[in-house]
């Protein structure tokens, strides 16, 4: 774990100018694993130099797949094939990732090999119950630590059955874990979903040259066929551009233009959120880039409307409801979030702890079980705590660029999860950061 970070953040003048915020998290942790895991060297651009990552391409080391990072964001992955990983001599650290854990624990209990899967304090309190009952059902032998929490230990040689599968909650890695589980199961796996979520396991596979079958909410594959080497380039990480769409937003005179951000469409809820809040984002030079829908993204202040979020598009912004929030502060009137009990067992309690910093900073906000109302208002200085969430962080920084005064942030080292130049781009672009 990093030392405590504490960050602050000021009023600043407009932001301005041409931002290009880092690889995808989701893509880079797949790339690492299909790559691993697929017949030749696969080459990776645009890969995410976040700790989160990078615990996932350590675990593959550990696994005797070798990894080279000729540059900054670009790594070249040595596959060993669907059958040839190597038991690691040590715990598999997973550090502060979720997706790490929940998709490695589908991949590793198809091995002939035991594992041990451990992760941060708060990864630690995650719930692992939605992914090890089902990956018991297909045979896998899985145990967590007896409260459905990490860390996991998977034993091997375990023969996977396929399976039909019906997440009750709306989760990529659950389907994403299922379906690594497949690869390795006789039979047929199909995870179908009541409300599709980001489809990147899926594509990739494609890419690799996997057979399945999907479309939105529905996913097929079966076991014992072999992965290609490809090569991949990896867009930006709409979630880490959310916090510059709402910054440039409610700032006013702002104007950003953030290039070759990600729009893969169950990522992108929160610029439908934002435009019917009233936001001004345009998108310039759509193309596509690895299959994946990319397009530099203009944005400009514009005066914000509270609105009720569509409980619908939950799923397709679920990463970006910190973000919201501060943007909902930010608004005039009430912003209404319901259906998101998710946000609850994410990093941090996020309903829990943006309500309380937006509290601690003079916004009524009422926390319900599955959201929160939020009254618009101007929002104080003061101090605030981001429960060692980097996403929480992140979206502290932008209301402290409209705050009256000071804004002190505490906690704010697990921003290099997933966006380790955060703080810097931050402050090219116009943020008032100090100490960060
Ligand atoms: C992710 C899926 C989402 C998301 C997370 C990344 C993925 O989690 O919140 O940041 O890469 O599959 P859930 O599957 O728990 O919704």
């Amino acid at each position: 774990m990093s030392a405590r970070v504490d960050w602050s953040s000021a009023p600043a003048g407009p932001l301005r100018g041409e931002i290009e915020v880092p690889g995808d998290k989701s893509i880079s942790h797949r790339a690492v694993m299909l790559a691993a895991l697929a017949d030749g060297v696969s080459e990776i651009d645009g890969f995410l130099e976040g700790e989160d990552t990078r615990a996932t391409a350590a675990i593959f080391r550990a696994l005797g797949v070798r990894i080279e990072a000729p540059s900054p964001a670009r790594r070249i992955v040595h596959g060993v094939g669907i059958g040839g990983l190597a038991p690691a001599s040590d715990d598999l650290d997973c550090g502060n990732s979720g997706t790490a854990m929940r998709l490695l624990a589908g991949l590793l209990a198809g091995q002939a090999f035991d594992s041990r899967l451990v992760g941060d304090a708060s990864l630690s309190r995650r719930p692992m119950r939605r992914v090890v009952d089902p990956l018991r059902a297909m045979g896998a032998r899985i145990a967590d630590a007896g409260d459905g929490c990490p860390p996991l230990s998977i034993t091997g040689q375990a023969r996977l059955r396929g399976l039909a599968h019906a997440p009750e909650v709306a989760s990529a890695q659950v389907k994403s874990a299922l379906l690594l589980a497949g690869l390795y199961a006789k039979g047929e796996t199909r995870v179908a979903e009541r409300h599709p979520t980001r489809d990147y396991t899926e594509r990739m596979l494609a890419a690799f040259g996997w057979p399945i079958r999907y479309r939105p909410g529905v996913a097929e594959l079966s076991g014992g066929h072999r992965l290609r080497a490809t090569g991949m380039h990896v867009p930006g990480d709409f979630s880490s551009a959310a916090f510059f769409l709402v910054a440039a937003s409610v700032v006013p005179g702002s104007r950003l233009l953030l290039r070759g951000v990600g729009l893969n469409p169950r990522r992108t809820g929160l610029l439908e959120v934002l435009r019917a809040m009233g936001a001004d984002i345009r998108e310039h030079a759509a193309r596509e880039q690895g299959g994946e829908r990319v397009a530099d993204l203009e944005v400009r202040h514009a005066p914000l409307q509270g609105i009720d979020v569509p409980p619908a598009l939950v799923p397709d912004m679920i990463d970006e409801f910190p973000a919201l929030f501060v943007a909902a502060a930010a608004a005039s009137g009430r912003t209404r979030v319901s259906g998101a009990a998710e946000l609850r067992v994410k990093e941090s309690d996020r309903i829990a702890v943006m309500a309380s910093g937006l509290r601690a900073l003079g916004i009524d906000v009422v926390e319900t079980p599955d959201g929160a109302l939020i009254e618009g208002g101007r929002c104080a200085g003061g101090e605030v705590d981001s429960a060692g969430d980097h996403r929480i962080a992140m979206a502290f920084t932008v209301a402290g660029l409209v705050a009256s005064g000071a804004l002190r942030i505490r906690d704010c080292a697990n921003v290099a999860t997933s966006f380790p130049g955060f703080a810097e781009l931050a402050r090219r672009a116009g943020f008032g950061l100090i100490d960060a």
